[in-house]
């Protein structure tokens, strides 16, 4: 028999603010085989070419470390995005390189503005910096809020585009005056541009304080594989760098990313087929449920549920081994995000809601 040990307080070598602090809660991974799931914005293309290349590499070379500095995918990053490679970090995620940014530019009680709802690691990543978070307001059909962004005094400003969990894209010429007006750096969090929003690198030639976060989680299907990269100014790139681990992308990551690349073609003719089932799906939600739905740009939708409470949705479809995203916060408390799974998924999603709304 197992006894369970005794809840015990938080010892007191752990500083007050991490005692205090409530950490970033993942979307669910079920850990057995069955569920559909449509709940972090995974992509079902996983590349068979990406597969190979890795099985290859990991016969070879395991042994040894990888290169620290991912000069060949570099190297591969600045030729498809026209960005040299001394203005390009990779890392372990995009979630690493917005740790690196927070802890490069703000400390404790300095303001990271970004606005709400929006991605909720920002928050945390405040947090646990100590940093002062100041959450701004999007307007009412998630306009972003360009003045009042510029006007919370952030060191580091974030913002998703297009943004999570609404699926809204802002136009180039909003981040474009937000970076004019803001007092220290942009950071543009791009994890879902390839289904259909509007890039900020070419503000990089006119805007030294603007950071471009991408990742391979989302289009590129390689959320498994933990990979992300800055574009910005080399000085901004070169801070990064300094706060970070030494091997921070592995080997069998950095093959992974340059196969992707080489195929970028069939990366993007995935990603436009996953926009066209989301923009279907989304009507299919509205005509047949009567569900408000938002217009998205990316690889999910933000939907409404009509005559039912979110959350019982979200629980009923669950008893079915669907899984969606509900978050208890403000003003999305009453939606659902659903991610853009495969043709068989999504069907498999509106049989159940048929039975769950029955
Ligand atoms: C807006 C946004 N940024 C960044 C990330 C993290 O991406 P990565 O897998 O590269 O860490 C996510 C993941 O869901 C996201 O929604």
């Amino acid at each position: 028999m197992t006894t369970r040990a005794p809840e015990r307080a938080t010892p007191p070598w752990i500083r007050p603010h991490v005692t205090a602090l409530h950490p970033y809660v993942p979307g669910e991974q079920p850990q057995e085989e069955g569920w559909v799931k449509l709940n972090t914005n995974e992509n079902p293309y996983l590349l068979p070419q990406v597969v190979q290349a890795v099985a290859e590499a990991a016969g070879d070379a395991l042994q040894c470390y990888p290169d620290p500095v991912c000069t060949a995918l570099r190297a591969g990053l600045s030729a498809r995005y026209g960005v040299p490679p001394e203005a390009i970090l990779c890392g372990n995620g995009s979630d690493e390189l917005l740790t690196l940014a927070v802890r490069v530019v703000a400390g404790e009680g300095d303001r990271i503005a970004y606005p709400d709802p929006s991605y909720s690691l920002y928050e945390t990543l405040a947090r646990i910096q100590n940093a002062f978070p100041v959450p701004v307001p999007l307007g009412p059909s998630w306009e972003l809020p360009v003045a009042d962004l510029a006007a919370a005094g952030g060191r580091l400003t974030l913002v998703a585009n297009p943004n999570a969990p609404t699926g809204t894209p802002y136009q180039l010429q909003e981040i474009e005056t937000l970076a004019g007006s803001v007092e220290g750096l942009l950071l543009v969090d791009e994890a879902y541009v390839d289904f259909g929003g509007q890039t900020a690198l070419p503000l990089l030639a006119r805007h030294e304080n603007v950071l471009v976060l991408r990742t391979m989680s989302k289009a590129f299907g390689l959320a498994g594989m933990r990979l992300g990269y800055a574009f910005g100014a080399p000085a901004t790139i070169t801070a990064l760098r300094k706060v970070q681990d030494s091997y921070p992308v592995d080997r069998l990551t950095q093959v992974a990313g340059m196969v992707a690349l080489e195929r970028f073609d069939e990366v993007m003719a995935n990603a436009q087929e996953i926009a066209r089932r989301r923009d279907r799906y989304a009507g299919i939600l509205r005509q047949r449920f009567g569900w408000k739905v938002w217009p998205s740009a990316t690889n999910f939708l933000l939907a409404e549920p009509a005559s039912r409470a979110a959350s019982e949705v979200f629980a009923a479809l669950k008893a079915r081994r669907i899984l969606v995203r509900h978050f208890a916060k403000a003003r999305v408390e009453r939606c659902l995000r659903i991610s853009v799974g495969t043709e068989a998924e999504m069907g498999a999603l509106v049989e159940a809601l048929e039975g769950v709304l029955a």
